[in-house]
């Protein structure tokens, strides 16, 4: 994409520069997405942000957008990055810039990562298997959802390695055993048990209001058995106990319970407080996911990025850590980097790209994505990941 894109967005540029124009404000139009018709004509993740809007039934698109609550989490996970801001540093060779990271002993071309997000069938008829094919194309890491509309062994084969599994164990123990035997079973390397969602599933608002907009026959898909009316596959030949998949009486002591039962890596997603990263330390995780969901998981929360920050404080490199949550520009990913993150993950972006074009579409989020990262790593002198460290961001007084 490097040269046409550069030619398109200096052509749109000097667009916006022309007189011709006056009177219509393009820059503005641009960051707040325009809904394009291919894949290929999306200049940052806000057009496909714009083009799956207009393309999804209002439940659906609902379902996606959401946050909690008045939805104050959600905005704060954008509104935080621009508490902080890069450091530049000048007169540094980066004619060769370098993305690849190895990641709990996995090498990887980038370190963007798609998020656990569930039943993709319902933004693109092949859900989580046209994610996983873009993901291998681009070589990212994918972690599975467990509550996905694909099981775990088809979604690795199209990614061409095992993913990582995510979890939710409900609150029986036999549950939690047979999805991480059957993740161990088809090679996964790590299992993802998210912990910022106790109950069921909060106070979605904005989902209820999409909801209510939608005229369609909910039933006649959500009660068949053949489209969506069924259990998750990742729970099949499991017995969902009477709770469903509540997990509210989870407590720290699960992880040992968990490191006793399988052989995969142990990270915990969900994780917003020092105290909760010190907790982690202690019971011996292999990984931290700083994350809030989305903002899907609480409200009155402050913005991932954030959170990050003092996660990062505290770990002081003890375990690795990745990061999510309203990720959305190069920008923020070098952010997250240079605040002590070792990978950044995406979930709605690259869900945007699936709702709008399938494959094609979750291939051009990741690679407007990996171009901004590249772009901004060429700007902010370090040409390597290794080279982003704490003196090249700043926080705003
Ligand atoms: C999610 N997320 C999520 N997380 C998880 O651990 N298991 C899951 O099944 C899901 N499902 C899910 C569905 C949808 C529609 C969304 C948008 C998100 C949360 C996800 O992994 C990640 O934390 C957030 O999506 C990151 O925030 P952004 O990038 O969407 O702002």
């Amino acid at each position: 994409m490097q040269k046409m894109d550069h030619n398109r967005r200096a052509f749109l540029r000097f667009l916006a520069a022309s007189p011709l124009l006056s009177g219509i404000d393009l820059a503005q139009a641009l960051d707040d997405g325009e809904a394009v018709e291919a894949a290929a004509d999306a200049i940052d993740i806000f057009d496909l942000h714009e083009t799956v809007r207009g393309k999804l039934p209002p439940a659906h698109y609902g379902y996606m957008a959401t946050g909690t609550n008045g939805d104050g989490t959600l905005r704060a996970n954008r509104t935080a990055f621009d508490k902080f801001y890069l450091r530049s540093r000048r007169l540094v060779d980066v004619s060769n810039i370098d993305t690849r990271i190895n990641i709990l002993g996995r090498d990887y071309a980038s370190p963007i990562v798609l998020c656990p997000v569930s039943s993709q069938k319902a933004f693109h008829p092949e859900g989580e298997v046209a994610s996983a094919r873009a993901a291998k194309r681009r070589g990212h890491l994918q972690i599975l959802s467990n509550v996905s509309s694909t099981g775990v062994e088809d979604v690795s084969r199209a990614r061409g390695e095992p993913v990582w599994q995510q979890l939710y164990p409900t609150m029986s123990w036999p549950v939690a055993k047979g999805v991480m035997a059957r993740a161990e079973a088809a090679g996964c390397p790590a299992i993802v048990l998210t912990v910022d969602l106790p109950g069921t599933v909060g106070v979605r608002n904005t989902l209820e209001r999409a909801i209510r907009r939608d005229t369609r026959d909910c039933a006649a898909c959500h009660e068949n058995p053949d489209i969506a009316g069924r259990t998750p596959p990742m729970y099949d030949g499991l017995t969902i106990p009477s709770s469903g998949f509540s997990q509210a009486s989870l407590t720290w002591e699960f992880i040992d319970r968990m490191r006793n039962a399988t052989d995969m890596k142990i990270l915990v997603k969900g994780i917003v407080t020092a105290e909760d990263a010190e907790l982690c330390i202690e019971y011996g995780v292999d990984g931290i996911i700083v994350s809030n969901h989305g903002g899907r998981a609480d409200d009155s929360g402050i913005g991932a990025i954030e959170s990050l920050a003092e996660v990062a404080g505290a770990v002081r490199g003890r375990t690795t850590i990745l990061m999510d949550s309203g990720v959305r520009r190069g920008t923020d990913i070098v952010k997250a980097l240079a605040l002590g993150a070792d990978a950044v993950a995406v979930g709605r972006p690259y869900v945007w790209g699936l709702g709008s074009f399938g494959e094609a579409g979750v291939d051009r989020a990741l690679e407007i994505l990996q171009y901004e990262l590249e772009a901004t790593m060429e700007w902010t002198g370090t040409p390597s990941l290794a080279n982003i460290g704490s003196d090249h961001i700043g926080r705003h007084a």
